[in-house]
């Protein structure tokens, strides 16, 4: 896995915002893959402010990693809600070519289905955007997940709910139980992958994604697997890699 680093949060959005503007130049139609979190919120700042110096990304088509089960998608907290609001107006996406799983679905099993063949008819993810969870989830594929599992329904860990109720007036309560999510194997057949993780309660699930073995226990291990992945850290999530792992200027 390829690592950069920068010192802070806004530094490692700049980062992964060029990488994914060079990613993108050569694409008549970008097929993006977006995450929701607060990770990637100031590398989305960073990629407007691109959009605004005349990168074009209204030829671009988004699916978006993953939305809660039993949520209005017109909840402020919905992915459908976030995509709109932090992606979607801001990037200059056409939202009719924005795509996020229908958590609301009567039968989101069913609605799993179509947004793997919605996937495989735009052609597939040229590039992936991720987040990780404190408890190395990627999307919402917590631990136990398999590696070629696919988008389905999942229940989030106690440790997700603990962590998404900033989103929810920092009351568990409100956060849904479950999730509808794009699987590991979903995620592993972008063709390019780029993680986007910073502070230090970040800084243990990158280091076992990069060092430790291959796990259910810790899903983004199974990045590893993927020949083109970049890890955008800042410092502090790159705190606990060892030396050999890092990059050659930062390990003097
Ligand atoms: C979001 C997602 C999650 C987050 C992860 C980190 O669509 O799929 O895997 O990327 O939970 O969340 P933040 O960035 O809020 O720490």
């Amino acid at each position: 896995m390829r690592i950069l680093l920068s010192p802070d949060a806004a530094g490692a959005a700049e980062v992964a915002a060029a990488v994914v503007a060079a990613s993108v130049a050569d694409l008549a139609f970008p097929v993006l893959g977006v995450a929701t979190g607060s990770s990637p919120q100031p590398f989305y700042r960073a990629l407007t402010a691109r959009v605004a110096a005349g990168l074009d990304l209204s030829r671009a088509a988004a699916f978006a990693l993953d939305e809660y089960v039993g949520l209005p998608v017109d909840h402020p907290e919905s992915y459908h809600s976030v995509i709109a609001r932090e992606v979607t107006g801001p990037l200059g996406l056409d939202p009719s070519r924005v795509h996020v799983p229908e958590g609301a679905a009567a039968d989101p099993t069913e609605a799993a289905a179509r947004y793997e063949a919605a996937i495989s008819g735009a052609g597939g993810v040229d590039l992936q955007i991720l987040g990780i969870g404190a408890n190395g989830h990627i999307g919402f594929n917590e631990p136990g997940s398999a590696p070629d599992s696919r988008t389905r329904v999942v229940e989030l860990a106690p440790r997700t709910v603990a962590d998404n109720s900033r989103f929810f007036d920092g009351d568990a309560g409100l956060v849904p139980t479950h999730a509808l999510t794009q699987g590991i194997g979903t995620i592993l057949d972008a063709r390019e992958i780029v993680l986007i993780a910073w502070g230090e309660s970040k800084a243990e699930a990158v280091a076992r994604a990069v060092e430790g073995p291959q796990t259910t226990g810790l899903p983004a291990s199974f990045l590893q697997r993927h020949g083109r992945v970049t890890l955008v850290l800042d410092a502090a999530a790159a705190s606990r890699l060892s030396p050999a792992s890092l990059p050659a200027e930062a390990a003097r």
